[in-house]
């Protein structure tokens, strides 16, 4: 018997005209994609699929087939904002889509910033909900890589994506902005390597990822009394470390960046309390960059502060809290014009 719902799908798939077969599919193993950031006019390597409320997925677009502008219109009209890729074909599209889209140099960085970070924003935070290395890892690669390309295409400045970096309080958006920060600011101190970048965009984007895990301890594990959030906060740096010191496709560099962006160059920063070139200099960026964004996330009843503010504000920090030379060059960074 068809009841209503599955009446509802067999009429969706008619209109958008995408397949003719039907497969039901457990939705554990799938992982959702924004409508919004389909291409329209390609032909996406992976099948597509529609979840239904009983837990199962419907195809809609087998792969290889075509995926029109009104197809994607559809589906938003009908208030359907994601769709669904199988677990195991989601690395393929996210690589498809970097090759695809996010190295298209006809369009203008700050769109491509836009792109790739849209399309990144679903499967960060499904893995962040789970709490799963094996998930965030592989999509900080991909996310990392294809920020990196953005990055280093010629001419990059801080101008041209800063319009675009949103400064929402949530963990995507801090960590999307400062790995953006760290490849600008790695860029202008020389390191060029595309490599050494993406794994640099790895450890930035993942270098809260450690408050996830002390957020989710259970309230009788935290430290007692008025301090017990502060006491838990700085726990992070090294929960953070423990859940990915194991990875082998987690560089080393990368996770000094998880491990030591509370350092201080005085010496009184956590976990360790190491100072000055003690502190691995992918850290000494991150905290700097760090710094920057958390300053210029939103801030509620207060405008928000020009960059020029913020800079003043960090430079109060340079020689206690920050390093004097990369200081100075991530100031250049920023008010560079041309
Ligand atoms: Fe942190
Ligand atoms: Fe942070």
């Amino acid at each position: 018997m068809v009841n209503g719902r599955a009446g509802k799908f067999t009429k969706l798939r008619k209109l958008l005209q995408m397949t003719v077969s039907c497969q039901p599919t457990d939705t554990r193993s799938l992982v959702p994609v924004a409508v919004r950031t389909l291409p329209a006019g390609e032909h996406l390597p992976v099948d597509v699929y529609r979840r239904t409320e009983e837990g199962q997925a419907i195809l809609l677009l087998a792969k290889d087939r075509p995926l029109r502008s009104k197809d994607i219109d559809q589906l938003l009209m009908r208030g359907v904002d994601a769709v669904y890729v199988a677990a195991d074909e989601a690395g393929r599209l996210r690589e498809w889509f970097i090759e695809k889209i996010v190295r298209d140099e006809s369009r203008v960085p700050a769109a491509r910033f836009a792109l790739l970070r849209d399309a990144m924003k679903r499967p960060f935070h499904e893995a962040f909900r789970h709490n799963s290395v094996d998930r965030i890892v592989p999509v900080c690669h991909d996310f990392g890589t294809g920020l990196t390309d953005i990055v280093r295409g010629s001419g990059v400045r801080f101008t041209d994506l800063s319009s675009a970096m949103a400064n929402d309080a949530s963990c995507f958006t801090h960590a999307t902005n400062v790995a953006t920060c760290s490849l600008l600011l790695a860029t202008e101190m020389g390191t060029g390597g595309r490599r050494e970048l993406a794994a640099i965009a790895q450890g930035a984007l993942l270098h809260d990822f450690g408050k996830r895990l002390v957020q989710n301890k259970p309230p009788q594990e935290r430290s007692p009394g008025g301090r017990a959030n502060r006491d838990a906060i700085r726990e992070h740096p090294t929960r953070g470390f423990q859940a990915l010191c194991r990875r082998a496709d987690f560089p080393w560099d990368a996770l000094m960046m998880v491990y030591q962006h509370h350092e201080r160059h005085d010496g009184n920063g956590y976990p360790v309390g190491l100072a000055g070139r003690e502190i691995h200099p992918w850290a000494r960026m991150c905290a700097i960059v760090n710094g920057f964004d958390g300053f210029r996330r939103h801030r509620s009843n207060q405008a928000p502060l020009d960059e020029n503010t913020i800079l003043a504000q960090l430079d109060c920090e340079t020689g206690k809290r920050f390093d004097e030379e990369l200081m100075q060059c991530w100031k250049s960074v920023v008010t560079r014009k041309r």
